[in-house]
């Protein structure tokens, strides 16, 4: 093998790139070479990384257990076709707040250890954080669309180490070009809520920028990070909207171009939706109780459905195991289905699915002025217990931000 050092003088490549290729050719081939975790060097800078800054937990819990340490693991390069990101923002959804209590563990272990080799425990310390806008400093053998020094963003799924931390390990699959009009910490509100979006609007209720303008969407539960993002999306695409939230923030999704909101704290809520033209989709961010009727308001006969994110699927896996908790859900949906396929119209169950092609849409679009984030509050690195405790209280009004580095 060709010491990377050589091949880079020879072939004028970068050098740290062709150490990222001397390290997988290592690893693919077992050498017995420098440990990987423990010799990292980066194009910006020559100083040998091992460490970096992150918020872990090392355990679950309360805000507690959140613990802010200068001595996380690097991310490394496992794939050809992954990234290192350096986060400039990050942002917080419910996830980061169910996960920290211990959410989804059973379901997300299998997804990090499928054959089940490591002991118990083994994902700690775990980062939290789902959202990234940042810059790439490293690539995988495989990348030639994105380069070292690309603005991107990503979501980044429940099961990889997260973006509450210096740097973070993407595949090419889930990231996407920054928006050019938006700030690292603008951007870093979207792209987890947008790929809800995307997944439960798109790929799961069948709307796209061609049949929309013939649509009437109800958006429940649209005052938080996915309905505001909901809201934007269905609107640009020619959709009517109508939305429901509490009074205060009533003003605010009109201004995103909601054409009919709804307190649902004034009167019956059910009731006046039930009076309305019947809708052709509904995006349920509430469950529970708005299940039990929310169908009633779509369109029967039509092919109208109703897609809700509040599923029972990693609640059972935790509580019942990964067979029967997947045996349960399988169970529940079919039965829930079935019966409102009896009546003419679909329920559906949507999910985050971590999608570059569907940010690169909403790049354009926000680029286009017709989608911008939403923000509550931006919180600076050092305060994210601060952070976590502000999402926790609720009534969330957009998303929260966390600036990592300015801009
Ligand atoms: N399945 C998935 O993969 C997936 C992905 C993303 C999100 N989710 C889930 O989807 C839900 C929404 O996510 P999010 O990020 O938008 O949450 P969020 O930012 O916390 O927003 C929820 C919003 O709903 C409002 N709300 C609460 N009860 C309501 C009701 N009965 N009627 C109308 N509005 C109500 C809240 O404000 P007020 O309380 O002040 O009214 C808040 O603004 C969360 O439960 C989240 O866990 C699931």
């Amino acid at each position: 093998m060709l010491c990377p050092l050589k091949r880079a003088a020879c072939l004028n490549e970068p050098v740290t790139f062709c150490l990222t290729a001397w390290l997988q050719l290592c690893k693919s081939r077992k050498l017995n070479t420098f440990d990987s975790r423990h010799c990292r060097m980066f194009s910006t800078s020559t100083q040998l990384r091992t460490v970096m800054p992150a918020w872990v937990i090392d355990k679950y819990g309360k805000n507690d257990v959140l613990r802010f340490t200068t001595n996380a693991s690097f991310p490394i390069i496992d794939y050809p076709n992954e990234v290192i990101v350096k986060v400039h923002a990050a942002s917080l959804n419910p996830i980061d707040i169910t996960m920290r209590n211990g959410y989804g563990t059973v379901a997300l272990n299998i997804r990090r250890d499928p054959l089940n080799i490591k002991s118990t425990g083994n994902e700690f310390p775990l980062i939290l954080g789902r959202d990234v806008s940042g810059v790439i400093m490293e690539r995988g053998l495989d990348i030639s669309y994105y380069k070292p020094g690309d603005e991107v963003w990503a979501a980044v799924p429940p099961w990889k180490q997260g973006t509450f931390a210096e740097f973070v390990v993407l595949s090419a699959n889930e990231i996407s070009h920054k928006p050019k009009t938006l700030t690292h910490t603008q951007a870093a509100a979207l792209p987890y809520v947008a790929a809800t979006v995307w997944s439960a609007l798109v790929n799961t209720a069948g709307l796209s920028k061609e049949n929309c303008p013939a649509k009437r969407i109800l958006v429940i539960g649209a005052s938080g990070g996915v309905g505001t993002c909901a809201i934007q999306l269905m609107k640009a695409w020619g959709a009517n909207v109508t939305a429901t939230c509490s009074k205060n923030a009533v003003n605010l999704l009109k201004t995103l171009g909601a054409d009919h909101v709804l307190d649902y704290k004034e009167g019956c809520i059910k009731t006046t939706l039930k009076s309305l033209k019947q809708f052709d989709v509904i995006l349920d961010c509430v469950g529970g109780e708005t299940e039990k009727w929310a169908l009633d308001c779509l369109k029967p006969w039509s092919g109208a459905k109703y897609v809700t994110l509040v599923t029972p699927f990693l609640l059972n896996t935790d509580r019942l195991g990964i067979a029967d908790g997947m045996l349960q859900t399988g169970v529940t949906i079919g039965t829930k289905a079935l019966k409102h396929l009896c009546r003419g119209v679909h329920y559906r169950w949507g999910f985050f699915a971590p999608n570059g092609p569907a940010l690169d849409e909403f790049s354009e679009l926000v680029d286009a002025g017709k989608v911008r984030p939403v923000i509550e509050q931006v919180f600076q690195f050092s305060e994210l217990p601060q952070a976590f405790q502000k999402v926790e209280n609720g009534h969330s009004r957009g998303k929260t931000v966390i600036s990592i580095i300015d801009g």
